[in-house]
């Protein structure tokens, strides 16, 4: 019989959690599992109604237009106003999306082919590298590494940077949490400026920080239009993963190409979302900030606990990712396997607790682990109990 699946199908890496999910499908018992990052908590209840009132619109049972409502656009506008006092024209500049993980897949899809190479954060978001791979360009891994604070280093970058054609960054970063600066991106910017080469910034997590300083938006850079791209989700900030709501804002031709792929793929999200998106992002201020206070709580609670146990980790600025090396006594595995995965596997058969390995999120997420602090704070002080007795 013929291969039924596509040739170009061969260069994405295997699927790293399965061996993990096979695990915890035979594991079964009280499993805490702070694997996926997927939010725990409903949608607000004020969001969910704007919802039901938007399905009495008949217009919204009809195909919605590619780019989204004027109206959704306009709204995407005007928070990007109050939130980063960035100027955007919701008719080339903004365009919205079924989440954004859509949305940076058909933008690699719509900007990259053969011939092209993506430098893509590692350890990072796997779109940006199985898409870059599935659409025939050459994927550079871009190294996040704790000496220099989770951020790729500018040297570096400045090195590759002739070379590339697009670069994916995620600051609130998952899996890392770090935050970049403005200054950060200032540099970004003047790269991309001086080698020609085009930036998305995936910026999902914006709203889940837990300082006074809030992250910036690689748009408040005086001429980061000229070449970047900006992702946001509702996800995250609202509790709408399943929604499928989000929101790519910058550049007008990248924009555009985005925008080709998907008139060719999806007809756009569902017009009732799209109106209860319009709520959310104009009355939803208090709910984000009850998310970020609950996350804090959490973070406090499950890496506290960790500490009392004798595992060093750091509290995350921002994002709800605790992002840490495997402890030591942890830290060696036997030639060809990865440290990540060993230590994922014996904490979940040992703790019943479920992290994500850092391998899974690149070469360089080696030796570290991710907890998603998904579940409610007593569940999280649990895991961290049964860890911390497990280590001791
Ligand atoms: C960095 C990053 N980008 C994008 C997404 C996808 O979000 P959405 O639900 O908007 O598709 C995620 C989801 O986990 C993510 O971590």
């Amino acid at each position: 019989m013929r291969e039924p699946s596509a040739a170009r199908l061969r260069r994405i890496p295997p699927y790293l959690f399965q061996e993990l999910d096979d695990l915890k499908a035979r594991t079964g018992g009280d499993l805490i599992d702070l694997g996926e990052g997927s939010p725990d908590q409903p949608a607000p209840k004020a969001i969910s109604a704007a919802l039901t009132r938007a399905l009495k619109d008949t217009e919204n049972h009809r195909y919605p237009s590619y780019p989204g409502k004027l109206s959704a656009r306009a709204a995407v506008a005007a928070w990007y106003r109050r939130r980063f006092r960035v100027e955007l024209d919701p008719e080339t500049e903004v365009t919205m999306l079924l989440g954004s993980k859509e949305g940076v897949a058909h933008l690699i899809w719509g900007t990259c082919g053969p011939g092209d190479t993506v430098a893509v954060s590692d350890p990072g978001y796997p779109v940006y590298q199985n898409q870059s791979r599935l659409c025939g360009a050459a994927p550079i891994p871009v190294p996040l590494e704790e000496k220099t604070d989770f951020l790729p280093d500018l040297d570096w970058l400045s090195r590759i940077a002739p070379r590339i054609k697009l670069l994916c960054l995620n600051f609130p970063g998952n899996p890392t949490a770090a935050v970049a600066p403005i200054e950060f991106y200032r540099a970004v910017v003047a790269l991309a400026e001086r080698h020609g080469f085009f930036v998305i910034n995936d910026n999902v997590y914006s709203e889940l920080y837990f300082g006074k300083v809030k992250p910036p938006s690689i748009l408040e850079v005086p001429g980061a239009k000229e070449r970047c791209v900006e992702f946001h989700s509702l996800s995250k900030t609202f509790n709408m993963a399943g929604w499928r709501i989000g929101m790519a804002v910058g550049n007008a031709q990248l924009i555009k190409a985005l925008l080709k792929i998907k008139q060719n793929t999806d007809s756009g999200p569902f017009g009732a979302i799209q109106d209860a998106a319009i709520f959310a992002l104009q009355n939803g201020a208090k709910f984000a900030a009850a998310n970020r206070a609950m996350y804090k709580r959490r973070r406090n609670a499950f890496c506290g606990e960790l500490v009392r146990h004798g595992w060093g980790v750091a509290l995350p600025d921002a994002t709800f990712y605790v992002w840490t090396r495997v402890p030591a006594g942890y830290d060696t595995a036997p030639a060809g396997e990865s440290v990540s995965l060993n230590f994922s596997r014996k904490m979940l058969s040992n703790c019943r607790v479920m992290c994500a390995p850092g391998t899974g999120f690149g070469q360089y997420g080696e030796g570290f682990v991710r907890f998603a602090l998904v579940a409610p704070e007593q569940r999280l002080k649990e895991a961290a109990k049964r860890i911390g007795r497990w280590l001791t």
